[in-house]
């Protein structure tokens, strides 16, 4: 990372005018901007929501990306009918490429390291090995039991428990929980019954990423969002730090959340509706992310949190390593801010820790390196963390990871397995519509050449200066860290331009 020390690091950051709190003029639509409500939908059970919204940013939203929705579904149509026969059937997925999908890439968000009592007692009868020496890891899907699917359609909660073996992981175990007499299935096992095992856990995991974890990095933001575009005045800093995060989102959110046609609905006049079934049972996943499954160790519900969860793959490296660029920036940004601002965002963090409690409060926000911590949070999540996963998903060939499953898991054992008849061409064409629609990134505005309007905040000249030359700096370093990465061999799950820097997809 470039450091200030190359440049001359503002000694005397000057304000020259007062935040003018009290004008309206001075706050984004005459401050009667959006703010959050508890979900219409659910209130427990989802984050809260922000439903009535600024004209300005529907209009532009319809012109950005409500457009583009409507010339994919008139125009992607041959290319998608053309991939669902190519690809007629359900296909295996080979031991080898399992593992690495599972816990290589964006899948790997999901394990958990080492074996937890409920586990234990799921699979402690077919334990053959001293489970306290080994090095496991665990990947829970079993969200999958709350879903409803359509007639003839199916799925499975599974459990798939992996061991590490010269620093892969490798699954041992799969626990089906569908399955009718031996629901722990291992690469032994009868054929039909570990292949179409790993076929429900890749379904499984597409679900949990789509509606579950995916939508952690959506909702919640919401609140963030709405209060500090109705909070915060144009002239501050933080405002114009956070403002170029904050695109699009908001009515995004509401249209995917709240509209009929809205592919967690499912319905199936529209031809993007490749889930599984019924909208309640598509948003239970998402409640089940939020309030957590009860009994179920791995589902403990959701708690924001300014630190990013660790776990043990290269793409929380990947990750991580966005993270402190971020941060690097956001702190010498935020080290200008002055008193007067601090006090106005100690009333801004007090908002949001009304909706989400465990955003950091008035009180603490003012000790700056929490300030530096939830403003990093907020740009790593909606740009890096919330891109990757959307192109990383759009990697993985979409027969490898099917939403729906036309072979019923209680009869996989008793009967030959029909691969050919495990999926229609329909449900591959609705899919692909989906995919291109809405899980492919389509960007509007990107993180790597994201202008901050520091030309608007009330500061002199010279500091105004200084904070587009952190600009420009960040910029850089972000260039720098996409080379560096490459050198020490971490895959790219994003190249540096496809970053958004919102939640546009
Ligand atoms: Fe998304």
């Amino acid at each position: 990372m470039q450091t200030l020390n190359e440049r001359t690091k503002l000694s005397n950051p000057k304000a020259i005018n007062s935040l003018e709190k009290n004008s309206r003029d001075n706050y984004l639509y005459n401050r009667e901007g959006p703010w959050p409500q508890p979900s219409p939908r659910d209130p427990k059970g989802e984050a809260p929501a922000v439903l009535r919204l600024p004209r300005q940013e529907k209009e532009s939203w319809k012109k950005e990306i409500g457009k583009r929705y409507m010339k994919n579904m008139w125009t992607y149509w041959p290319k998608a009918l053309k991939y669902s026969i190519k690809h007629k059937g359900l296909s295996k997925i080979d031991d080898l490429e399992f593992n690495d999908l599972l816990t290589k890439g964006v899948f790997s968000k999901f394990l958990s390291k080492g074996i937890t009592p409920q586990k234990k007692k799921i699979f402690e009868a077919v334990f053959p090995f001293d489970y306290n020496k080994g090095d496991y890891y665990v990947i829970d899907l079993s969200l999958m039991s709350f879903t409803k699917p359509f007639e003839g359609i199916f799925a499975s909660g599974t459990i798939i428990l992996f061991e590490k073996i010269d620093n892969n992981l490798k699954a041992q175990f799969i626990y089906v929980d569908e399955y009718e007499n031996d629901k722990i299935v291992n690469p032994s096992s009868e054929s039909d019954l570990w292949e179409m095992a790993k076929v429900f856990a890749m379904q499984g995991a597409a679900y949990k990423l789509i509606l579950s974890e995916h939508a952690l990095l959506h909702f919640p933001f919401d609140c963030i969002n709405a209060i500090s575009k109705s909070s915060l005045p144009i002239n501050s800093i933080l405002l114009q730090l956070l403002l170029p995060h904050f695109e699009h989102t908001l009515v995004l959110n509401k249209v995917v959340l709240n509209s009929t046609a809205s592919p967690v609905e499912n319905n199936q006049k529209f031809p993007y509706s490749g889930f599984l079934g019924d909208g309640d049972g598509q948003r239970s996943l998402v409640a089940c992310a939020y309030s957590g499954i009860d009994g179920n160790d791995n589902y403990n519900g959701y708690n924001y949190s300014k630190e990013i969860e660790k776990f043990d793959s290269p793409y929380y490296t990947f990750l991580l390593e966005y993270y402190k660029v971020i941060k690097n920036f956001v702190s010498n940004v935020v080290q200008i801010i002055d008193e007067e601002e601090m006090q106005l965002i100690a009333e801004w963090a007090k908002y949001i820790n009304q909706w989400i409690p465990t955003f950091s409060n008035g009180e603490k926000i003012m000790n700056k390196e929490t300030l530096i911590e939830e403003a990093s949070m907020i740009i790593w999540d909606v740009s890096v963390a919330h891109s990757a996963d959307h192109y990383s998903f759009a990697q993985i060939p979409s027969y490898l990871i099917p939403l729906r499953v036309r072979i019923d898991p209680k009869s996989v054992g008793n009967k030959l397995v029909n691969w050919k008849k495990g999926m229609k061409i329909n449900d591959m064409f609705r899919y692909r519509m989906e995919r291109e629609m809405f899980f492919k990134p389509t960007n509007v505005s990107t993180l790597h050449d994201t202008k901050y309007r520091f030309d608007k905040v009330r500061y002199s000249k010279e500091t105004r200066t200084y904070l587009e030359e952190l600009n420009t700096i960040f910029l850089n370093d972000l260039v720098q860290l996409e080379n560096k990465l490459k050198s020490k061999e971490i895959p790219s799950y994003i190249p540096l331009k496809e970053i958004a820097r919102s939640i546009q997809y």
